[in-house]
């Protein structure tokens, strides 16, 4: 399993994902969400949520963030660190959550950011112990 974050890497990270926020297109909620994920690579990406008039359509930044890495070549992430207004550090939602578990394991860390000062530290394992794997059913055996 490769390194923990150091602080200083946490420190950096939480700086990418909260420019990335002030790009957010949340214009329904009023809540933007900024994200940056680690790839196995080192390469680092970051997004914001980015909302739609038609609601469920909204994407959430962790998911934006995954979603440009694969498109740079990522296949594998070792962190995401999510950053957000209010009082608590902001949770990926259970759709980010699989996304996370699609490119990472139980060891993924993710960093929870509230821009009001609070954090918290979690591994994917804790957020999400049982993520949904597609099996042998989905290789086309109907
Ligand atoms: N949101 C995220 O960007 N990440 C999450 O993990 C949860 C929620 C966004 C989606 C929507 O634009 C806004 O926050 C309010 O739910």
């Amino acid at each position: 399993m490769p390194p923990a974050l150091d602080d200083l890497a946490v420190a950096a990270l939480v700086g990418l994902a909260a420019t990335a926020r002030e790009r957010a297109h949340a214009p329904y909620s009023g809540f933007a969400v900024g994200a940056a994920v680690v790839a196995d690579d080192d390469r680092v990406f970051a997004a914001c949520n980015v909302e739609n008039a038609s609601y469920g359509l909204s994407l959430c930044a962790e998911r934006a963030a995954l979603a440009e890495a694969v498109a740079r070549g990522v296949r594998a992430v070792r962190a995401v660190v999510v950053v957000a207004g209010g009082g608590e550090p902001p949770r990926p939602c259970g759709a980010c959550l699989q996304w996370i578990a699609e490119l990472g394991g139980p060891g993924t860390e993710i960093v929870s950011v509230s821009i009001g000062g609070a954090r918290e530290r979690a591994s994917l394992r804790d957020l999400l112990p049982r993520p949904y794997r597609l099996g042998s059913e989905g290789a086309g055996d109907r």
